[in-house]
Protein backbone atom coordinates (compact mmCIF):
# COMPACT_ATOMS: atom_id res chain seq x y z
CA UNK A 1 0.00 0.00 0.00
CA UNK A 2 1.40 3.12 -0.87
CA UNK A 3 1.35 6.00 1.54
CA UNK A 4 -0.12 9.41 0.59
CA UNK A 5 1.65 12.35 1.63
CA UNK A 6 -0.03 15.12 3.05
CA UNK A 7 1.18 18.24 1.84
CA UNK A 8 0.54 21.69 3.32
CA UNK A 9 0.25 23.85 0.34
CA UNK A 10 -2.29 22.11 -1.12
CA UNK A 11 -5.11 22.17 1.73
CA UNK A 12 -3.37 25.75 3.18
CA UNK A 13 -4.54 27.27 -0.25
CA UNK A 14 -8.16 25.99 -0.10
CA UNK A 15 -8.50 27.28 3.13
CA UNK A 16 -7.25 30.53 1.86
CA UNK A 17 -9.32 30.40 -1.04
CA UNK A 18 -12.14 30.44 1.14
CA UNK A 19 -10.99 33.16 3.56
CA UNK A 20 -10.38 35.48 0.52
CA UNK A 21 -14.09 35.12 -0.73
CA UNK A 22 -15.06 36.00 2.45
CA UNK A 23 -12.81 38.90 2.97
CA UNK A 24 -14.44 40.37 -0.16
CA UNK A 25 -18.33 39.56 0.59
CA UNK A 26 -17.29 41.39 4.09
CA UNK A 27 -16.16 44.41 2.47
CA UNK A 28 -18.40 44.79 -0.23
CA UNK A 29 -21.53 43.75 2.21
CA UNK A 30 -20.51 45.11 5.39
CA UNK A 31 -18.02 48.29 4.18
CA UNK A 32 -15.45 46.49 7.07
CA UNK A 33 -12.27 45.62 6.54
CA UNK A 34 -11.00 42.41 8.71
CA UNK A 35 -8.19 43.67 10.87
CA UNK A 36 -5.43 41.57 12.80
CA UNK A 37 -2.58 43.74 15.27
CA UNK A 38 0.10 41.19 16.53
CA UNK A 39 2.65 42.11 19.29
CA UNK A 40 6.06 40.92 19.03
CA UNK A 41 8.34 42.35 22.05
CA UNK A 42 11.92 41.87 21.88
CA UNK A 43 14.30 39.90 18.82
CA UNK A 44 13.84 36.44 18.78
CA UNK A 45 14.50 35.51 15.02
CA UNK A 46 11.50 33.03 14.78
CA UNK A 47 9.25 34.77 15.88
CA UNK A 48 9.91 37.84 13.83
CA UNK A 49 10.14 35.15 10.96
CA UNK A 50 6.18 33.71 11.79
CA UNK A 51 5.28 37.39 12.23
CA UNK A 52 6.90 38.74 8.89
CA UNK A 53 4.88 35.66 7.23
CA UNK A 54 1.26 36.69 9.55
CA UNK A 55 2.03 40.29 7.82
CA UNK A 56 2.45 38.75 4.01
CA UNK A 57 -0.65 36.50 4.51
CA UNK A 58 -2.99 39.08 5.48
CA UNK A 59 -1.95 41.49 2.92
CA UNK A 60 -2.17 38.50 0.18
CA UNK A 61 -5.69 38.14 1.14
CA UNK A 62 -6.64 42.07 1.46
CA UNK A 63 -6.91 41.73 5.67
CA UNK A 64 -5.33 44.68 6.91
CA UNK A 65 -2.49 44.20 9.46
CA UNK A 66 -0.74 46.12 11.89
CA UNK A 67 2.09 44.84 13.28
CA UNK A 68 3.46 46.24 16.54
CA UNK A 69 7.12 46.01 17.61
CA UNK A 70 7.94 46.30 21.19
CA UNK A 71 11.47 46.23 22.83
CA UNK A 72 12.27 43.71 25.19
CA UNK A 73 12.50 45.84 28.16
CA UNK A 74 8.82 47.38 27.75
CA UNK A 75 7.36 46.64 31.15
CA UNK A 76 3.90 44.28 32.36
CA UNK A 77 1.75 47.54 32.58
CA UNK A 78 2.77 49.60 29.25
CA UNK A 79 2.23 46.10 27.19
CA UNK A 80 -1.30 45.82 29.07
CA UNK A 81 -1.59 49.08 27.75
CA UNK A 82 -1.19 48.64 24.41
CA UNK A 83 -3.19 45.39 24.20
CA UNK A 84 -6.58 47.46 26.15
CA UNK A 85 -6.14 50.03 23.45
CA UNK A 86 -6.33 47.15 20.55
CA UNK A 87 -9.40 45.85 22.34
CA UNK A 88 -11.17 49.09 22.31
CA UNK A 89 -9.76 50.05 18.63
CA UNK A 90 -12.80 49.58 16.37
CA UNK A 91 -10.28 48.63 13.50
CA UNK A 92 -8.47 45.61 15.03
CA UNK A 93 -10.85 42.36 15.15
CA UNK A 94 -8.11 40.26 15.76
CA UNK A 95 -5.41 40.35 18.35
CA UNK A 96 -2.60 38.24 18.95
CA UNK A 97 0.59 38.14 21.49
CA UNK A 98 3.63 36.70 19.79
CA UNK A 99 5.04 33.54 21.84
CA UNK A 100 7.35 33.16 23.42
CA UNK A 101 7.94 36.41 25.47
CA UNK A 102 11.35 37.40 26.74
CA UNK A 103 12.16 36.01 29.97
CA UNK A 104 11.60 38.81 32.22
CA UNK A 105 7.70 38.72 30.49
CA UNK A 106 7.19 35.08 30.93
CA UNK A 107 5.74 34.89 35.07
CA UNK A 108 3.31 37.87 32.96
CA UNK A 109 1.96 35.53 29.79
CA UNK A 110 -1.45 34.21 31.43
CA UNK A 111 -2.42 37.75 32.76
CA UNK A 112 -1.40 39.23 29.46
CA UNK A 113 -3.22 36.23 27.27
CA UNK A 114 -6.28 37.24 29.62
CA UNK A 115 -6.10 41.01 28.71
CA UNK A 116 -6.84 40.48 25.26
CA UNK A 117 -11.01 40.67 24.78
CA UNK A 118 -11.81 36.94 24.09
CA UNK A 119 -13.87 38.02 21.15
CA UNK A 120 -11.06 39.28 19.56
CA UNK A 121 -8.69 36.37 20.30
CA UNK A 122 -7.65 35.22 17.46
CA UNK A 123 -5.33 32.36 18.90
CA UNK A 124 -7.80 30.96 21.52
CA UNK A 125 -6.02 31.35 24.62
CA UNK A 126 -8.16 33.33 26.67
CA UNK A 127 -9.67 30.81 29.19
CA UNK A 128 -12.88 31.79 28.33
CA UNK A 129 -12.32 30.61 24.62
CA UNK A 130 -10.72 27.34 26.20
CA UNK A 131 -13.68 26.69 28.66
CA UNK A 132 -15.77 27.08 25.21
CA UNK A 133 -13.97 24.63 23.03
CA UNK A 134 -13.96 22.18 26.68
CA UNK A 135 -17.92 22.31 26.34
CA UNK A 136 -18.22 21.66 23.24
CA UNK A 137 -19.08 25.47 22.22
CA UNK A 138 -16.25 26.14 19.20
CA UNK A 139 -15.17 29.69 19.07
CA UNK A 140 -11.96 31.03 18.48
CA UNK A 141 -9.77 27.41 18.49
CA UNK A 142 -5.75 27.52 18.48
CA UNK A 143 -4.62 27.71 15.17
CA UNK A 144 -2.15 25.07 15.01
CA UNK A 145 -4.26 22.16 16.21
CA UNK A 146 -7.26 23.55 14.25
CA UNK A 147 -5.22 23.50 10.90
CA UNK A 148 -4.74 19.57 11.80
CA UNK A 149 -8.40 19.37 12.14
CA UNK A 150 -9.07 21.18 8.59
CA UNK A 151 -6.65 19.26 7.42
CA UNK A 152 -8.25 15.53 8.49
CA UNK A 153 -11.49 17.25 6.93
CA UNK A 154 -10.04 18.35 3.85
CA UNK A 155 -8.38 15.06 3.12
CA UNK A 156 -11.47 12.97 3.99
CA UNK A 157 -9.66 11.37 6.63
CA UNK A 158 -12.53 10.01 8.85
CA UNK A 159 -12.28 10.80 12.70
CA UNK A 160 -15.91 9.43 14.56
CA UNK A 161 -15.40 6.28 16.42
CA UNK A 162 -11.16 6.33 15.48
CA UNK A 163 -8.68 5.74 18.05
CA UNK A 164 -6.61 9.26 17.91
CA UNK A 165 -3.43 9.59 20.27
CA UNK A 166 -1.61 12.65 21.17
CA UNK A 167 1.65 12.71 22.11
CA UNK A 168 2.57 15.98 23.70
CA UNK A 169 -0.14 17.82 26.71
CA UNK A 170 0.28 21.60 25.85
CA UNK A 171 -2.22 24.44 26.29
CA UNK A 172 -1.54 25.32 22.83
CA UNK A 173 -1.68 22.11 20.59
CA UNK A 174 -2.31 18.67 22.74
CA UNK A 175 -5.30 19.70 24.84
CA UNK A 176 -6.89 21.88 22.53
CA UNK A 177 -6.51 18.91 19.88
CA UNK A 178 -7.91 16.56 22.07
CA UNK A 179 -10.99 18.52 22.51
CA UNK A 180 -11.60 19.18 18.96
CA UNK A 181 -10.84 15.39 18.04
CA UNK A 182 -13.56 14.55 21.15
CA UNK A 183 -16.10 16.82 19.90
CA UNK A 184 -15.92 14.41 16.08
CA UNK A 185 -16.32 11.74 18.22
CA UNK A 186 -12.58 10.16 18.08
CA UNK A 187 -11.26 8.16 21.21
CA UNK A 188 -8.65 10.28 22.50
CA UNK A 189 -5.59 9.32 24.32
CA UNK A 190 -3.35 11.68 25.88
CA UNK A 191 0.22 10.89 26.02
CA UNK A 192 3.10 12.78 27.75
CA UNK A 193 6.52 12.84 28.69
CA UNK A 194 5.73 10.25 32.01
CA UNK A 195 3.54 8.35 29.92
CA UNK A 196 4.72 4.25 30.60
CA UNK A 197 5.08 2.14 27.19
CA UNK A 198 4.29 4.85 24.85
CA UNK A 199 4.68 2.73 21.87
CA UNK A 200 1.77 0.13 23.22
CA UNK A 201 0.07 3.08 23.20
CA UNK A 202 0.91 5.25 20.07
CA UNK A 203 0.65 1.56 17.83
CA UNK A 204 -3.13 1.51 18.64
CA UNK A 205 -3.21 4.80 16.86
CA UNK A 206 -5.67 5.05 13.70
CA UNK A 207 -4.79 8.96 13.91
CA UNK A 208 -1.26 10.01 15.63
CA UNK A 209 -0.45 13.80 16.24
CA UNK A 210 2.39 14.16 17.36
CA UNK A 211 3.13 17.91 19.22
CA UNK A 212 6.20 16.32 21.93
CA UNK A 213 9.00 18.82 20.48
CA UNK A 214 11.28 16.11 20.11
CA UNK A 215 13.07 15.83 17.01
CA UNK A 216 12.54 12.06 15.09
CA UNK A 217 11.00 11.03 17.93
CA UNK A 218 8.55 8.72 16.57
CA UNK A 219 10.06 6.17 14.70
CA UNK A 220 8.43 3.42 12.61
CA UNK A 221 7.76 0.79 15.16
CA UNK A 222 5.48 2.95 16.83
CA UNK A 223 2.79 3.66 14.58
CA UNK A 224 0.27 0.79 13.47
CA UNK A 225 0.50 -0.22 9.72
CA UNK A 226 -1.95 2.33 7.86
CA UNK A 227 -2.17 4.99 10.46
CA UNK A 228 -2.71 8.53 9.63
CA UNK A 229 0.53 10.68 10.92
CA UNK A 230 0.14 13.89 11.84
CA UNK A 231 4.02 15.89 12.77
CA UNK A 232 3.28 19.33 14.30
CA UNK A 233 6.72 19.74 15.71
CA UNK A 234 9.71 21.56 14.11
CA UNK A 235 13.03 21.18 14.92
CA UNK A 236 16.34 22.18 13.76
CA UNK A 237 19.28 19.31 13.57
CA UNK A 238 23.12 20.64 14.39
CA UNK A 239 23.76 20.06 10.81
CA UNK A 240 20.71 23.03 10.42
CA UNK A 241 18.24 20.35 8.14
CA UNK A 242 14.63 21.06 9.70
CA UNK A 243 12.97 17.75 11.10
CA UNK A 244 9.64 17.02 12.28
CA UNK A 245 9.24 15.13 15.80
CA UNK A 246 8.56 11.96 13.60
CA UNK A 247 11.05 10.42 11.89
CA UNK A 248 9.60 10.81 8.42
CA UNK A 249 11.53 8.64 6.07
CA UNK A 250 11.16 5.32 8.39
CA UNK A 251 7.65 6.09 9.56
CA UNK A 252 6.21 7.08 5.70
CA UNK A 253 6.82 3.00 5.24
CA UNK A 254 4.06 1.94 7.56
CA UNK A 255 2.06 4.81 7.74
CA UNK A 256 -1.04 5.10 5.36
CA UNK A 257 -0.81 8.97 4.81
CA UNK A 258 1.95 11.35 7.03
CA UNK A 259 2.47 14.82 6.82
CA UNK A 260 6.23 16.23 5.90
CA UNK A 261 8.22 18.41 8.07
CA UNK A 262 8.24 21.32 6.83
CA UNK A 263 5.46 21.70 4.40
CA UNK A 264 3.25 20.12 6.32
CA UNK A 265 0.26 21.16 8.92
CA UNK A 266 2.32 24.29 9.24
CA UNK A 267 1.22 25.89 6.78
CA UNK A 268 -2.45 25.67 7.93
CA UNK A 269 -1.43 27.28 10.87
CA UNK A 270 -1.31 30.98 9.32
CA UNK A 271 -4.78 30.15 7.39
CA UNK A 272 -6.28 29.10 9.99
CA UNK A 273 -5.25 32.36 11.97
CA UNK A 274 -6.66 34.41 8.91
CA UNK A 275 -9.93 32.58 8.77
CA UNK A 276 -9.91 32.92 12.58
CA UNK A 277 -9.52 36.84 12.40
CA UNK A 278 -12.35 36.63 9.05
CA UNK A 279 -14.36 34.98 12.26
CA UNK A 280 -14.18 37.30 14.56
CA UNK A 281 -14.72 40.37 12.34
CA UNK A 282 -17.98 38.91 11.40
CA UNK A 283 -19.37 38.12 15.00
CA UNK A 284 -18.00 41.65 16.19
CA UNK A 285 -19.70 43.05 13.33
CA UNK A 286 -22.87 41.41 14.21
CA UNK A 287 -22.68 42.04 18.24
CA UNK A 288 -22.55 46.42 17.33
N1 LIG B 1 4.42 31.12 18.75
C1 LIG B 1 4.47 29.95 18.07
N2 LIG B 1 3.23 29.55 17.72
C2 LIG B 1 2.37 30.49 18.17
C3 LIG B 1 0.96 30.66 18.09
O1 LIG B 1 0.21 29.84 17.55
N3 LIG B 1 0.47 31.79 18.69
C4 LIG B 1 1.26 32.69 19.31
N4 LIG B 1 0.68 33.73 19.87
N5 LIG B 1 2.57 32.57 19.40
C5 LIG B 1 3.13 31.47 18.83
Amino acid sequence: MSVRILEGKVFAAQIKQSVKVEVEKIKATQRMNPGLAVIIVGENPASKVYVANKHKACEELGIYSEVISLPESISKEELLAQIISLNENPAIHGILLQLPLPEALKNEEAELLKAIHPDKDVDGFHPVNVGKLAIGQEHLVPCTPAGCIKMLELANVEIAGKHAVIIGRSNIVGKPMANLLLARHATVTICHSRTADLSSITRQADILIVAIGKAQFVTADMVKPGAVVIDVGINRLPDKKLVGDVDFEQVKEVAGAITPVPGGVGLLTIAMLLSNTVKAATLLHVKK
